[in-house]
């Protein structure tokens, strides 16, 4: 199994270009599935739930692979409806294909996923939006099965009680497909959510006012092959500012979407990083420590949930005390256990954590338990004297495309081991 040993101490310098965004590249290559015919995705990082993705279109009989970072999907014949547990216990985002398989064979077959590491993440939402456009669904054998009315979805009127990035996608992607006029109150605003619309549409879709907590999508009788390019990914960007800021560099993330990660950019402002965008480059220089802030998680254009453990990371060795208030998951904590092993100072009490800067943070054997909280290991290991061992590294590589090789491209020292154990 692979681990990162990571000696911290040193500044980082450099360039990055930022990558694709996996949380639209998953949802649109879900989308593929409602195209009798080929879709060529531009900017599709290498990530391990890209590949899964990848295995999940294989396995309902869609032909897809990658050239460079151009993934094509051709779903002109599909075999089945069917998306099975093995795949889609590993990542909870397969449960994309449940609304674009549902619209095109009028039946959808997809395994419950499960729970993820910081608790529970229901699927209800889901399951309702399926059942507004008139589908009958129920829990089988550990599957949700979806069946659409005769005739196909219609169009419905719905208002989400909870705003869900996954529940407006997968409603959005059904009704793009069904008759007549759908409305989703309280959409999810992410620019995932706005990126999959425009691909939609790409391919004859009638979707407006995505970006906003009103969506209408007009139903149409197919859609066709297309070509898009994939938005970039601010939850990397916002990772990778926050290692120039924790070990007092200088960066510049090149092709990155400012208009994107603006509460994100001024955070960092807050605790003192000096922040300058221009066009798509945003550089970032952090030449004394860091203050502490206070950060609450919310939906966009809120603090992003995907950040709150890096920032963590940050406050653990910023001046002064700040408060992580968590509101998306409450349960989202499982790195505060590895940071304390660093030497941070955090006390939790439901979902917030007070996190008391220390002066300096030491190295330490720390294990990954999801993506961003991996994420957030290697920022305090950068920090942290001495040499650090980050284990179980396969989460990181689910949400970060060779996080090790491009953060040693600006000066980190760390590399990749494999390591026998857990
Ligand atoms: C997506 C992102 C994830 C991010 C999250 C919040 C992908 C692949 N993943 O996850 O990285 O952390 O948005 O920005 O894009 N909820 C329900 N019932 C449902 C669905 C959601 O109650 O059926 C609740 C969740 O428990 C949570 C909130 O809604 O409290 C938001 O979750 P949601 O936006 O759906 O997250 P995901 O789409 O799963």
């Amino acid at each position: 199994m692979d681990a990162f040993r990571v000696r911290g101490g040193v500044p980082l310098q450099g360039t990055i270009e930022v990558g694709g965004a996996k949380n639209a590249a998953l949802p649109i290559l879900a989308a593929a599935l409602l195209i009798p015919g080929r879709t060529f995705l531009r900017r599709v990082p290498h990530l391990r739930d890209v590949e899964t993705m990848r295995r999940v279109l294989e396995g309902l009989g869609a032909r897809g692979g990658y050239t460079d970072h151009c993934f094509e999907v051709d779903a002109t014949d599909l075999a089945g409806h069917e998306a099975p547990w093995d795949l889609v216990r590993t990542m909870r985002a397969s449960i994309y294909v449940l609304g674009p398989l549902l619209a095109r064979f009028g039946r959808a077959r997809v395994a419950l996923p499960g729970g993820c590491a910081w608790g529970p993440r229901p699927v209800d939402l889901h399951i309702k939006g399926m059942e507004a456009l008139g589908a009958q669904v129920s829990l089988e054998h550990g599957d949700i099965l979806a069946v659409a009315p005769p005739g196909g979805l219609r169009g419905a009127h719905l208002a989400f009680d909870v705003s869900s990035v996954g529940a407006t996608g997968n409603v959005m992607m059904a009704a793009c497909l069904a008759k007549g006029e759908t409305v989703i109150e309280n959409a999810a605003r992410e620019p995932d959510i706005v990126a999959l619309a425009d691909f939609l549409n790409a391919a004859g879709a009638r979707i407006e006012g995505q970006g906003t907590t009103t969506v209408r999508i007009r139903g149409v009788a197919s859609l066709h092959s297309t070509e898009f390019e994939n938005i970039p990914d601010r939850i990397e960007l916002g990772t990778y500012l926050a290692a120039a800021a924790i070990t007092g560099g200088e960066v510049t993330l090149e092709k990155a979407r400012p208009d994107h990660c603006g509460i994100v950019l001024d955070r960092l402002r807050d605790m003192g990083a000096q922040v300058l965008v221009e066009a798509d480059c945003i550089h970032l220089r952090a030449s004394e420590r860091l203050r502490a802030i206070d950060v609450t998680t919310q939906v966009y254009p809120g603090f992003p949930t995907d950040l709150q453990a890096q920032f963590m990371a940050l406050l653990s060795v910023a001046e002064g005390s700040g408060l992580v208030t968590e509101t998306i998951y409450p349960d989202r904590f499982t790195h505060v256990p590895e940071l304390r092993r660093l030497g941070a100072d955090i006390q939790l009490k439901n979902n917030v954590a007070a996190v008391r800067g220390v002066a300096a943070l030491s190295g330490a054997h720390v294990t990954s338990t999801d993506i961003r909280a991996s994420s957030a290991l290697v920022l305090a290991a950068l920090a942290a004297k001495g040499e650090s061992w980050i284990h179980r590294v396969y989460h990181i590589d689910r949400g970060y495309e060779r996080i090790e090789v491009r953060l040693a491209g600006i000066g980190a020292d760390i590399v990749r081991e494999s390591v026998s154990g857990p």
